[in-house]
């Protein structure tokens, strides 16, 4: 099989982007996207708790074929890297979701659509008919809101319900608190995923509108009933996003939802909290007599991060950032799409080059035994 590494520009692996997207983003967009709640301490550890992994690799088994095909809730995708839902993609390219969709679209794989995505679900839907998508939503304070976001998506063909469960209120983004005002002004985005006729509808828009744009707090006063009400009136499976806990994970399950996703909102919410990689062990053993599957967003930039996440137990792995820095260096401006499909063919193309290196043709050889704590070898001569 035929490593493609090579790439058109001079970005070799999703960190290059980030720098890049910095030198090309309006300040205050790349403070929006970069950074994260009080003293960003979850930040720093999505992506330093992956370096606290070793892979064990098998040898000498014969990688010369190589398939990374799988199944999220069912659907296929060519490879285990999906895309997280991130507010706001027209800060970063004039096209927005619909270049990210696009780009998903080629590469075979899901996008998961933000409820504050700056491009309407339709619109999502008619650019790629086929493609797979998820849709997020919040639980509003106006369940009407939901429910009409729920049934726009179900009619768009979305294929399923991510429901964000770690925002009752937003997290004190600091730094981007500071930049918030300028950057306002300078420009704000509608939602049309959130648009309505209905007046007094419109007006709750509205507020959502200005608080999201002001990155203010949507439900205070959520609890597991309405996950509960959300299954039962959505005709799509439900996944849970945002959590962190055996615990959480063990509440879901009775809710009926179809999939967790292992996540810290990319630091963005409560700081101080686990890396998801670090919880990720305990959420897939407790489901584990379930059937429910665990995905896992935070820090994934290379592909031995994927690796260590799905011999830890995801099913799938899911970009977040990566993807706004791909939109931002599109190196035409013309083809948002270019970005993102770099992105995503070059972390596609690590975590075939570290399947290779591991010993491993098929995502069923991945086992947990492959992977082990950096503590392990500290504390132990014999593993
Ligand atoms: C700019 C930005 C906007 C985001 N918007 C949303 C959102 O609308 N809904 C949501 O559930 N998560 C949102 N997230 C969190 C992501 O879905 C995801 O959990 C996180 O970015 C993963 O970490 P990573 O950026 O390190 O890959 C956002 C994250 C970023 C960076």
């Amino acid at each position: 099989m035929e490593l493609n590494l090579e790439c058109e520009c001079n970005l070799i692996c999703l960190d290059d982007f980030e720098s890049e997207a910095k030198t090309r983003l309006q300040y205050s967009d790349y403070i929006y996207y970069a950074t994260g709640a009080d003293d960003q301490q979850t930040i720093q550890e999505c992506r330093a708790a992956f370096k606290r992994y070793r892979l064990r690799p098998r040898i000498l088994r014969d990688v010369s074929s190589r398939n990374l095909d799988t199944t999220v809730l069912g659907q296929p995708i060519s490879f285990p890297i999906g895309i997280s839902p991130t507010a706001l993609q027209k800060r970063a390219h004039h096209e927005g979701e619909l270049a990210t969709a696009k780009a998903a679209d080629k590469a075979n794989t899901l996008m998961i659509v933000s409820s504050h995505s700056t491009t309407g679900v339709e619109d999502i839907a008619t650019v790629t008919p086929n493609a797979l998508h998820w849709m997020q939503v919040h639980i509003f304070n106006v369940r009407a809101i939901t429910e009409r976001l729920v049934r726009r998506a179900e009619k768009a063909g979305f294929k399923a319900l991510v429901v964000t469960v770690d925002s009752p209120v937003l997290g004190n983004r600091m730094e981007w608190r500071r930049v918030r005002d300028y950057a306002m002004k300078r420009i704000s985005f509608r939602f049309p995923n959130l648009e309505t006729d209905d007046p007094e509808e419109a007006t709750n828009v509205e507020k959502i509108n200005k608080k999201a744009n002001n990155l203010s707090g949507f439900n205070d006063s959520e609890t597991w009933e309405d996950i509960r009400w959300l299954k039962g009136f959505s005709h799509i499976p439900v996944v849970v996003k945002g959590v962190l806990t055996a615990k959480a994970a063990k509440e879901a399950v009775p809710c009926g939802v179809d999939g967790i996703i292992v996540s810290a909102h990319g630091g963005r919410q409560l700081d101080c909290v686990p890396a998801p990689i670090d919880a990720l062990s305990e959420v897939v053993y407790a489901v584990k007599d379930s059937d429910v599957e665990v995905y896992v967003d935070g820090g994934i930039r290379t592909g031995t991060d994927v690796f260590k996440a799905l011999a830890l137990g995801a099913k799938a792995v899911l970009l977040g950032r990566p993807i706004l820095w791909g939109l931002a260096c599109d190196v035409s401006w013309q083809n948002g799409e270019n970005g993102v499909s770099q992105v995503l063919n070059i972390i596609k193309e690590e975590f075939s080059l570290t399947m290779a290196l591991m010993g491993c043709t098929s995502l069923a050889d991945i086992e947990p035994s492959m992977v082990v704590h950096e503590s392990k070898y500290l504390t132990s001569s014999r593993l």
